[in-house]
């Protein structure tokens, strides 16, 4: 059964010193790389390599998780990387199904690799793009179903994946500008150790109103 409850991450948190490559996510890199920093919200924030790379690139960030463990060595590590990056970092132990974010507050909001059940993903879907203020960018990316063909380590439960048009359909149209809607490749390193070919779903839209 794959990993959905508070509990369990932790306890998978716990098994391991690192359980993410610490490097931030390769397509929220090149999304903000385009944009003027101001306030991100990142939800499902991990280990927090994500929250961390915005806050160093000048965004106020707020990262959201339900593992206390997560968010306990995530804030850790941005204290390492320096008292400035740390303090531009609010770290919040929310759990996703039923927290509400501000709306039209971030100009930023990203969600990477954040699976949850079909009902669940779309209400969150929802809930972050009224969290985006007008102008403000929201990105989704996921691990794509065809990745369940690879050796790759990913729960074998088809309802936990989605495309990006599925993000799409979440939205309201007149309020979004879709500016990605894409499955991206990349390489990785399988449960064997041989190089790997895997696929994203990449979803990013510009909030029009
Ligand atoms: C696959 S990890 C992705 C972590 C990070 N975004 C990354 O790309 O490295 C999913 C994260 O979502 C968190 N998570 C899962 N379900 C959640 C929920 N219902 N509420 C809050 N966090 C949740 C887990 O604790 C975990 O840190």
């Amino acid at each position: 059964m794959p990993v959905t409850d508070e509990a369990s991450w932790d306890e998978r948190y716990r098994s391991r010193s690192a359980l993410w490559s610490g490097d931030p996510s390769p397509h929220l890199v090149t999304v903000a790389a385009d944009l003027v920093p101001g306030a991100a919200l990142d939800v499902g924030s991990g280990e927090g390599a994500d929250a961390i790379w915005l806050a160093e690139h000048g965004w106020r960030v707020t990262a959201v998780d339900f593992s206390t463990v997560a968010l306990e060595r995530s804030a850790a590590r941005a204290l390492e990387m320096g008292a400035d990056i740390a303090r531009r970092i609010t770290w919040l132990h929310k759990d996703l199904t039923d927290w509400v974010p501000v709306a039209a507050s971030y100009d930023l909001v990203s969600a990477q690799f954040m699976h949850l059940a079909r009902n669940q993903r779309e209400l969150l879907h929802r809930r972050l793009a009224e969290s985006v203020a007008p102008g403000g960018i929201l990105l989704v990316v996921g691990h794509h179903v065809s990745d369940l063909q690879t050796a790759v380590a990913r729960p074998a439960v088809p309802e936990l994946y989605f495309t990006a048009s599925d993000v799409a359909a979440s939205l309201a149209p007149t309020k979004w500008m879709t500016l990605v809607d894409e499955v991206r490749a990349r390489q990785t390193v399988d449960a064997e150790g041989r190089s790997t070919t895997i696929h994203d779903a990449v979803f990013e839209a510009r909030r029009t109103d």
